[in-house]
C-alpha cells in the first residue's frame, strides 16, 4: 500500500480524533519510529501518520528518533507532509489556542541525528525557506475556510525537555521568534533532504515563559489548551487533505 499524504502529529495527538483504520508497525534502518505507521481515514484519502512522541507519549522531544520516522513516512510513498506541533507563544497577540503556520526556523538543539548523510556522503540541501510554500498556501486556504484566524513568524526550536527561562524567552524573541516548540528540527530540515513537501501546522498551547498576562503555571495552561487547539488542527487537516491529493502525485 502507498499513501502519499503523510502527517505528523506530536503533543495531543489523542485529542486530534480522527479515524485510525491500520496500524503497521515498521523497522528502518534508522532504527524503530516512535510509534507504527497509523493510516488515516480522512474523507476519500489514506493519510500516513506516525504519533512523533509515540502513541501514549512515552518519548521527550530529543528522543524522538527522527530519521526512522520519516524514513518510514517515506517508504510508504510520502512525499507531501503536515507537521503539527504544540507551541508556546511569543509574540504579541498570539494565545494559546490560536494556530500558525511558521515561515522560519532557529535552531537551538544541540546531539540531534539530524541528516541522513552518512559513510562519507555529506548532504547540504539549500534550507533557505524551511517550509513548502505551495503547502503552506494551502493550508493558509483551509485555516481561512474554517473561519479561523492565523499568524506565521519564526518558530524557534529548544531541546527541552524542561521549558524555558523567561529570559531564554527573551533571548528567543530579540531573535526574531514568535513562537517556541521542541521538535520543528530536525524533521524539518530531514524532510527537505528527502524532497518532500514539508509545512508545520502550529498549535499554541501556551503563553512562553514570562509571557502570561494571569501569570497561569505553563503546565496548567497547556493540559487545558490542547484538547480545544488540536480540534481545531483536525479541522484544518480534514479540509486541506482533499486538495493534497493531486499536489503528491
Ligand atoms: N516551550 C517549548 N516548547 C513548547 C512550549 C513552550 O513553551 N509549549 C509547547 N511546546
Amino acid at each position: 500500500m502507498t499513501e502519499s499524504i503523510g502527517i505528523i502529529v506530536g503533543s495531543g495527538f489523542e485529542s486530534l480524533g480522527l479515524e485510525i483504520a491500520a496500524r503497521s508497525p515498521t523497522k528502518t534502518p534508522y532504527g524503530e519510529p516512535s510509534s507504527p505507521v497509523l493510516t488515516l481515514q480522512i474523507g476519500e484519502q489514506r493519510v500516513a501518520c506516525i504519533a512523533r512522541h509515540g502513541e501514549r507519549h512515552g518519548l521527550a522531544p530529543h528522543e524522538i528518533n527522527y530519521r526512522a520516522n520519516l524514513w518510514a513516512l517515506h517508504e510508504r510513498g510520502v512525499r507531501t507532509c503536515i507537521g503539527v506541533n504544540a507551541v508556546g507563544a511569543i509574540a504579541p497577540g498570539f494565545a494559546p489556542g490560536d494556530l500558525a503556520l511558521p515561515d522560519q526556523l532557529i535552531d537551538y538543539t544541540w546531539g540531534r541525528a539530524g541528516t541522513f548523510g552518512s559513510d562519507g556522503r555529506v548532504v547540504h540541501v539549500d534550507f533557505t525557506e524551511p517550509f513548502d510554500p505551495v503547502l503552506r498556501g494551502r493550508l493558509a486556504a483551509a485555516v481561512a475556510h474554517c473561519g479561523l484566524e492565523v499568524r506565521a513568524g519564526t518558530y524557534g526550536v529548544t531541546q527541552g525537555p524542561r521549558l524555558e527561562t523567561a529570559a531564554e524567552i527573551d533571548r528567543l524573541e530579540r531573535d526574531g521568534c514568535a513562537m517556541v516548540g521542541m521538535t520543528a528540527l530536525p524533521e524539518a530540515a530531514l524532510a527537505r533532504e528527502l524532497g518532500w513537501a514539508y509545512a508545520i501546522c502550529a498549535v499554541a498551547v501556551n503563553y512562553a515563559a514570562g509571557r502570561s498576562p494571569g501569570g497561569v503555571p505553563i503546565v496548567a495552561e497547556i493540559a487545558a489548551s490542547l484538547a480545544s487547539g488540536m480540534r481545531r488542527v483536525a479541522e484544518v487537516v480534514r479540509r486541506v487533505t482533499p486538495s493534497l491529493a493531486g499536489d503528491a502525485m
